[in-house]
């Protein structure tokens, strides 16, 4: 199954789950360049559009479009890559790493409701979401620390451990798809 990687962050989590996939895959990696990147423009969910992606989308079976979670939203670099390319997108996978715990994603801000919000715009293209919380790579009395929950980003040296395990499972998953 031909697969590509599109991915959005900020704070570089993304980029470095991005990156575990595309290489755990063998497959392409590609990141998404907002026309204008405007953080405080983004968190209103306003679009401004992408510029092309140098992959044609149309030439892959399956997206994995990975990106973070911001106040509740299904962000705006990761929708303007699903309204550009929406008609040639054969099948999705959504996957982020963001704030919310697993015990809180129906919550308001959750990545359950976000996932929702995703399932309707995709119709029946979307195949799966997957969430790696940041609070799997925090130590126990670091979990209901906020401030750790902002400054910490998945590298190498954190990525271990149940986060593994859980990248690990999610991969299979995506083989048994194929
Ligand atoms: C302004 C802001 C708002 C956020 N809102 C949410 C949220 O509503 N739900 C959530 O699960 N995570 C939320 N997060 C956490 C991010 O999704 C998380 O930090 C993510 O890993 C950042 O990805 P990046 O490092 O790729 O930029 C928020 C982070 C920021 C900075």
């Amino acid at each position: 199954m031909k697969t590509i990687v599109v991915y959005y962050s900020r704070k570089g989590s993304n980029s470095y789950l991005a990156g575990r996939i595309s290489s755990t895959l063998s497959c392409e990696i590609e990141k998404i360049r907002p026309r204008l990147n405007a953080f405080m423009l983004f968190l209103m969910g306003i679009h401004l559009g992408i510029k092309p992606l140098k992959n044609e989308i149309k030439d892959y079976d399956r997206v994995i479009l990975c990106g973070p979670i911001w106040v509740g939203r299904f962000i705006a670099p990761l929708r303007s890559f699903v309204k550009k390319y929406k008609k040639q997108i054969k099948e999705l996978v959504f996957v982020t790493c963001c704030g919310s715990t697993f015990d809180k994603k129906n919550e308001k801000f959750g990545h359950g409701l976000v996932f929702n919000k995703v399932r309707k715009i995709l119709n029946g293209k979307l195949v799966h979401c997957e969430a790696f919380p940041i609070d799997l790579v925090l130590s126990e009395d670091k979990k209901d620390d906020e401030a750790a929950f902002m400054e910490t980003h998945l590298n190498d040296s954190n990525f271990t451990g149940e986060i593994l395990e859980r990248f690990n499972e999610f991969i299979q998953k995506l083989n048994r798809f194929n």
